[in-house]
């Protein structure tokens, strides 16, 4: 996962807020016991989704890719206690752990775990978002960008992460499946004018995209 010199990302983790007691404790318990471990957004990047959402103080969230519900804690501790974090996920076993993880938060209250495929779940959400973040599979980055832009309120935002995937989109010829995707998708938003957006170099990647 770690492309960037590991020296810029240990000093960018030294000198940003430490996580909560729990956020912590999520984080070491999705290292120890899931072997898909790399795939939680960490410290910083969770710092800055939470920084997002108090910026952008949203009504609507929707997550698409819950995993361990880290995120998802770090989205819904930065929102009001009338606003609402829908995240969707997959796997059966995934979509348990996060919702325990919710339940041990106090934040329970504020977050909608849908379990499932998001491709189909998100037509039945007829729901204006502020903030959408795309964590799912890659290759159907397009398909989700395509479901929820027109949904989302002008001048909201789509947050998409891994768009560097590993650095593998920086080579000459894209190879790899996900790779592809990705790059298909960077180039899709950048063709795009309903949108403007700026790819910042945190940690595997994160797209900001801004509904005009
Ligand atoms: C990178 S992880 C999400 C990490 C999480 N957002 C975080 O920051 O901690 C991707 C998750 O998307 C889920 N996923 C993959 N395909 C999906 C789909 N079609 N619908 C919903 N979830 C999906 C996977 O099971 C996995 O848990």
């Amino acid at each position: 996962m770690e492309f960037l010199d590991h020296r810029a990302s240990a000093y960018a983790e030294k000198f940003s807020s430490p996580l909560s007691n729990l956020l912590t404790e999520i984080e070491q318990e999705t290292i120890r016991n899931h072997p898909q471990a790399h795939m939680i957004s960490g410290q910083v990047q969770g710092r800055l989704l939470e920084f997002i959402c108090r910026m952008a103080d949203p009504q609507n969230v929707l997550e698409i890719g819950t995993f361990t519900g880290f995120a998802t804690l770090c989205m819904a501790g930065a929102m009001k206690d009338n606003s609402v974090v829908h995240t969707i996920e997959l796997r059966e076993e995934d979509a348990k752990i996060s919702q325990q993880n919710f339940n041990r938060s106090g934040l329970a209250h504020r977050i909608k775990l849908h379990t499932g495929d998001a491709r189909s779940i998100i037509p039945t959400l007829d729901i204006n978002w502020d903030v959408v973040f795309i964590d799912a599979d890659k290759v159907s980055y397009i398909e989700y960008y395509e479901l929820t832009l027109p949904g989302i309120k002008n001048g909201g935002w789509i947050i998409a992460d891994n768009v560097l995937f590993h650095g593998q989109v920086l080579t000459e010829e894209v190879t790899g499946k996900n790779a592809r995707a990705i790059q298909a998708f960077n180039e899709h938003v950048a063709a795009d004018n309903r949108v403007e957006q700026v790819l910042l170099t945190v940690r595997d990647g994160l797209m900001l995209i801004r509904k005009k």
